[in-house]
């Protein structure tokens, strides 16, 4: 895929992020409130997540939002049952988002593949998690290629049956 570029997005791409995600959204995914997507945006110094955007000629074609929820009650180690003293280390795929005419080209692995190479680190985040709807095949197949795996599945976010995912950093892979 030629001229795509990746780069964490800063504050003032919220519109952009927004645009997308009115116009590509679809009925599948929870869509992210805009005061969620401000926080996240503010950055990793925030301590409340990253934006990671694709661009092509300054345009926003696609975006993961990653957000770390440390010790709050929605945490999805909660559901995995890890212990408070580790929820500080899991972080959640809570958006991602590809424009129609980019999607079958592989960019649901490339932005998160992407993100764990250079955005998160992996000292200070152990644990992966995203949930998502079971009829929303391309992000199911989305997560198990990056290794993720399906522990539960449960009503989430509007009370949608959700499958929750998880990665542990720490496992071997295959393990
Ligand atoms: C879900 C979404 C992000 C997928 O992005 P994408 O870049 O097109 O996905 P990829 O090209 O990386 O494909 C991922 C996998 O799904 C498969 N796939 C892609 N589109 C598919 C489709 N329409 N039906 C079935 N499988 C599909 C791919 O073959 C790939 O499988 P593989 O890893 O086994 O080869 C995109 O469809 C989208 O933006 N949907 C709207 C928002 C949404 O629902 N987001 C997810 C919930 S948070």
């Amino acid at each position: 895929m030629t001229g795509l570029r990746f780069a964490l997005l800063p504050s003032d791409a919220l519109g952009a992020v927004l645009e997308l995600q009115r116009e590509a959204c679809g009925p599948l995914m929870h869509p992210l409130t805009e005061a969620e997507l401000s926080e996240m945006l503010a950055g990793p110094q925030s301590g409340r997540g990253v934006v990671l955007g694709a661009l092509t000629d300054g345009t926003l074609a696609a975006f993961l939002a990653v957000q770390f929820p440390v010790q709050a009650a929605h945490n999805l180690g909660r559901d995995y049952g890890l212990p408070d003293v580790d929820l500080d280390r899991a972080l959640h795929f809570t958006g991602i988002l590809v424009h129609p005419d980019r999607r079958g080209q592989g960019l649901h692995r490339r932005l998160i593949e992407t993100a764990a190479q250079g955005v998160l680190p992996a000292d200070r985040h152990r644990y992966w998690f995203a949930t998502v709807r079971p009829e929303n095949t391309a992000s199911v197949r989305g997560m198990l290629s990056v290794g993720m795996r399906v522990f539960a599945r449960k009503p989430k976010h509007d009370g949608h049956d959700r499958l929750l995912f998880v990665r542990d950093l720490s496992a071997q892979p295959g393990g």
